[in-house]
């Protein structure tokens, strides 16, 4: 097995955070140990190969900033591009793994695939102190399936978590604490990946489009939406009901957004199925977008990504660039 070495990133999160009592394992510091600290008992096979570990970040994944994710993204593609890397596992927050899932699919899926690498995202419900603990067999499995992902075909933005392996950009966190929490509603994959991965700019910048979540509701307003316009926002994500659907007063005030040519993307607060044009909205005479099968969240990285890309290339083309996605 030992030909080539895995990179292993670590951005911190629970599978290294640590209960301050271990009787009460809902009370812990996420991000406490270091990633090289979390392969020392795995008990991987004596021909395994070398694990080359990086600490990009040791942070409770609800601070994710964009510099993080950049730096991320740079230690990806270094490790992509480098012959001696047989594959990338990389350990991270749950909280906010599905938004770092879309965005390395988005800006690195296809250069993974390119180099038939696999990039495995993973991270624990409890931390590594706690009885039971899932971050240590999640990680082992994530390092197998790094190291084996050419005989496997299955390369591309990965994720496991209990035992699944999905499309990172499948992940969302469904559950509070269940342990299969981010890939419960994901399909599983049991083959080669033929699926087509995105290809946007890796960026570069700190600099991102401001984007915001607004959430739709019964009793909803327009004046978030109005007060966002009026701070020269530069995107929204609405978390439309059901289907996607958005109460009256909230939709008026995204339709003259739209109008102002601030893009809007119309998602489900549900947490699963998919939100398509046309259907509970008019999107296309409104000049906003459906965001398919993205969570809110995950729309949000994405049409900032689209900006990004939208400007670099000098189109206003956003929609076509988000649909990519
Ligand atoms: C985090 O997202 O960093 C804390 C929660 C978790 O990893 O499950």
């Amino acid at each position: 097995m030992n030909s080539g070495h895995i990179l292993l990133l670590g951005m911190g999160g629970t599978i290294a955070g640590v209960a301050m009592d271990r009787a009460k394992p809902m009370a812990y510091q996420a991000g406490a140990i270091p990633v090289s600290g979390l392969v020392q008992d795995l008990e991987l096979d004596e021909d395994f190969g070398e694990i080359e570990a990086v600490q990009v970040a040791n942070v409770d994944s609800r601070h994710m900033t964009e510099e993080l994710l950049i730096q991320l993204g740079w230690a990806v593609k270094d490790g992509l591009e480098r012959p001696d890397i047989v594959g990338i596992v990389v350990t991270h927050g749950t909280d906010t793994m599905e938004e770092t899932g879309i965005f390395l699919h988005a800006t690195l899926g296809k250069l993974a695939s390119h180099y038939k690498k696999a990039v495995i995202l993973t991270g624990a419900m409890l931390p590594a102190n706690a009885d039971h603990a899932d971050g240590p067999s999640n990680l082992r499995a994530a390092l197998y399936l790094a190291k084996e992902a050419k005989q496997t075909e299955q390369f591309g933005i990965l994720a496991v978590m209990a035992g699944k392996l999905c499309l990172a950009r499948e992940l969302s966190k469904q559950h509070t604490h269940a342990l299969d929490a981010l890939v419960v509603n994901a399909h599983e994959i049991d083959g080669p990946i033929h699926k087509r991965q995105a290809d946007l700019s890796l960026p570069g910048q700190a600099q991102w489009p401001w984007v915001e979540v607004v959430t739709s509701h019964g009793g909803a307003s327009g004046k978030l939406v109005d007060w966002l316009v009026s701070e020269h926002v530069d995107g929204i994500v609405v978390a439309g009901t059901g289907q996607g659907s958005i109460h009256g007063r909230l939709a008026d005030a995204l339709i003259k957004a739209a109008e102002l040519g601030i893009p809007v993307v119309r998602s489900s607060r549900t947490g699963a199925g998919a939100v398509f044009s046309e259907i509970s909205e008019p999107d296309s005479a409104r000049n906003w977008l459906s965001a398919r099968d993205l969570s809110p969240p995950k729309a949000r990285i994405a049409l900032q990504l689209a900006i990004l890309e939208a400007n670099s290339r000098k189109t206003d083309d956003w929609q076509s660039i988000f649909a990519t996605i």
